[in-house]
């Protein structure tokens, strides 16, 4: 992208300087369905607001006088380095935000220098994806479908492309009841296809969310994940966990890390904010796993509340979907490249010269 930025210009005049900026930006040039159907969260969207003002709630805590010369933001997941402690989280029907899809995301997370993890709800195959960015770092979410073969072949397709972990969505049996995309009517616009659901589907045009949602195994328990973790030479991550305990399972039966979400405020509205579920899980399994958290991750000083709780790493989701719609795969890498320059300067004031840092003391 040019340095200024997409279709305003960063930092120039109407242009989005933060995060926030964005989706006022892009409100008026996306249809109606697909807007809520990105911007929703389910029932009266408690849990969806309550995930940004978690962050609000929460102090940070800066030490004095430490070297901050040489700071760095760098880190690694599971063993893969990156550039920040964040990854792009995954993310269904990107094409329908703007045409660059999910490899245009592919392509900006690798300028970025971070991990992006790739959505069975993806508008392109992770073929194609993988292909967009060959040499970066890449996890594949798995939604468990009826269709046992097709989840076999998305899973296959995965492992042969490189993707170096499996993400197992746990908290979504079925879609949440999202109001605004029953008063929009949402569906799956003519021309977007979902390759993963085309192939239990038949079809994927036209589809609602809840009717892509019935494609997935309502049965999954514990013993799944375990089946999982033994047919896939992938460490499999745990993606929706609340409660400490079913951390304490996942490791159990198998999950090489967890990742604390309320999948955005989407599916049991009520449920806590991420960040306010994420210390439980982090004294219960931190000693021995990564824990990774998402929900309402915005600003640079919200990566750094999550590190001082014991994260590892955060994902961010929506904001990614702003800048899609903005710019394309340049507005995708605006968002990776403010968050990091965000982070930067957020870790040296509150002296912490690097993520490994960041320590509970920080916050409060
Ligand atoms: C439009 C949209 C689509 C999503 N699709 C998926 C998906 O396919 N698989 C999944 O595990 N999570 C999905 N999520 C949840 C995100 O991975 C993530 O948990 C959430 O967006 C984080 O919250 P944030 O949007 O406030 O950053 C989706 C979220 C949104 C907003």
């Amino acid at each position: 992208m040019s340095d200024g930025g997409g279709a305003g210009g960063a930092g120039g005049a109407g242009g989005p300087v933060s995060l926030r900026d964005l989706q006022p930006l892009v409100e008026g040039t996306l249809d109606a369905g697909p807007l809520g159907y990105f911007a929703g969260g389910a029932g009266d969207e408690r849990t969806l607001v309550d995930n940004e003002a978690a962050f609000a709630r929460r102090r940070l805590m800066p030490r004095v006088l430490v070297d901050v010369s040489d700071v760095s933001t760098a880190t690694t997941v599971l063993g893969t380095p990156i550039s920040m402690p964040v990854i792009v989280a995954p993310l269904a029907l990107q094409r329908m935000a703007h045409p660059d899809g999910e490899p245009g995301t592919a392509r900006a997370a690798a300028a970025a220098g971070t991990l992006m993890t790739v959505s069975t709800l993806a508008t392109a195959t992770a073929r194609e994806i993988a292909a967009a960015a060959p040499d970066a770092p890449r996890w594949f979410q798995l939604y468990v479908l009826k269709d046992r073969g097709v989840t076999h072949a998305l899973v296959d397709e995965a492992v042969d492309c490189g993707y170096r972990a499996l993400v197992l969505t746990v908290d979504a049996p079925r879609a949440g009841r999202r109001e605004r995309d029953v008063r929009t009517g949402f569906a799956v616009p003519p021309g977007i296809e979902m390759p993963g659901v085309t192939a239990a589907a038949g079809h994927s045009g036209g589809l609602t969310p809840a009717g892509f949602f019935s494609l997935l195994d309502e049965s999954l328990t514990w013993k799944d994940l375990e089946a999982l973790v033994e047919a896939v030479d992938l460490p499999v991550i745990v993606k929706g966990v609340h409660a400490a305990a079913d951390a304490r399972l996942a490791l159990q039966h198998g999950a090489a890390a967890v990742i604390v979400s309320n999948h955005g405020g989407r599916q049991l509205d009520g449920v806590p904010a991420g960040i306010d579920m994420l210390e439980d899980v982090v004294q219960e399994v931190g000693g021995e796993a990564e824990v990774l958290v998402d929900g309402g991750v915005r600003r640079g000083t919200d990566v750094l509340k999550a590190l001082a709780l014991g994260a590892r790493a955060v994902l961010v989701g929506r904001p990614l979907l702003w800048g899609l719609a903005w710019d394309g795969e340049a507005g995708a890498r605006w968002v990776l490249d403010t968050l990091r320059a965000e982070l930067e300067l957020d870790l040296m004031l509150l002296g912490a010269p690097s993520p490994a840092h960041v320590s509970r003391h920080h916050v409060r």
